[in-house]
């Protein structure tokens, strides 16, 4: 008998960096994100009775990609299986397979994803399989946070915000949003978001981070409720790149920004400066650029499309 489940993964525009308690993941300041529904992760849980321990392997299925994770990272998906099967109090163990909707060189993280899926799929096995209830959605939001911060917000849609309260659905205007990425690099992180969290703290400029996130959360969700679109754009460019800074200026300094990446944001800040219009644009702690479209732009995300083509950069819709 298999359980599946999959989960969406989501992009920050104000970032949570910064943890109060690494072990709980209990972020240092708010952040929101959009859920990008159409990159999702899939998971596939069966319950063996000859098995020992829990054990995992890349899901091979159609329109999925496998994605290869290391022995660290099967460590920590199955940890997290753990937690769950004790939440259940439940003594058996799985196979576990997994993979995304979209390639690993699509330079997206996807653990968000990956461990709200992998929260699904044991909800549902484990409460069939020990007759308790299911658990809530807030419930399930909480326990997959434990696993990684950034997947409890994978659990409302279209968009999240997560606060010192817990993770809730947040209603805004713009409900359908298209999302690319502008590709630099696909390659493994050399400073993974969980060590980049650790040295931020070490930032000089650390100390006022949560008084800026908090003024910059507040003026973006007015922004966004009043569809005040510049000011919008402009609230998310300040927000990575504040963040960028943290990590640049860490007493073991670290940096996710290349060439490419200059070129790329110079060009849409151009376009902005320019249109009086754009994309909203963001990034995580990588090399690659996301932005933003509302369903209108459709003629501008043309244009910005073809200059990206012609400059030999690759761009993920
Ligand atoms: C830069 O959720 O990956 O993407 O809790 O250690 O698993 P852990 O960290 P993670 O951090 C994400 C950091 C970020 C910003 C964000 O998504 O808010």
């Amino acid at each position: 008998m298999f359980y599946e489940a999959t989960a969406p993964a989501n992009i920050a525009l104000i970032k949570y960096m910064g943890k109060k308690d690494e072990h709980l993941n209990k972020a240092d300041n708010a952040s929101i994100s959009y859920t990008l529904a159409h990159l999702k992760s899939r998971v596939r849980l069966e319950a063996d009775p000859l098995l020992r321990q829990d054990v995992w392997s890349a899901l091979v299925a159609n329109a999925l990609y496998p994605l290869p994770l290391s022995e660290l990272g099967q460590a920590r998906f199955l940890k997290h299986l753990i937690r769950m099967k004790e939440r259940f109090a439940y003594t058996g163990f799985f196979r576990v397979q997994s993979a995304n909707s979209f390639p690993h060189a699509a330079g997206l993280a996807s653990s968000a994803s990956s461990f709200a899926a992998l929260t699904l799929a044991a909800n549902e096995a484990l409460s069939q399989l020990t007759g308790l209830p299911p658990l809530s959605n807030s419930e399930l939001a909480d326990l997959s946070r434990q696993a990684s911060g950034s997947s409890c917000r994978s659990f409302y849609a279209p968009w999240a915000l997560w606060d010192e309260t817990g993770v809730h659905g947040y209603a805004l205007p713009y409900t359908q949003l298209t999302h690319q990425v502008f590709l630099i690099s696909s390659e493994e992180k050399a400073v993974s978001s969980s060590e980049a969290h650790r040295r931020v703290l070490t930032s000089p400029y650390y100390e006022g981070r949560g008084f800026r996130v908090a003024e910059r959360l507040e003026h973006l969700l007015r922004a966004l409720k009043q569809q005040q679109w510049a000011t919008a754009y402009q609230l998310c460019f300040d927000e990575f790149q504040d963040m960028h800074q943290l990590f640049e200026t860490a007493k073991d300094p670290f940096s996710y920004r290349v060439d490419a990446t200059f070129k790329i944001l110079d060009y849409l800040q151009a376009f902005w400066k320019q249109e009086g219009d754009g994309p909203l644009v963001t990034m995580d702690a990588g090399p690659n650029i996301h932005v933003l479209y509302r369903l209108d732009q459709n003629a501008l995300q043309k244009r910005i499309q073809d200059k990206i083509e012609q400059e030999g950069w690759a761009y993920v819709a």
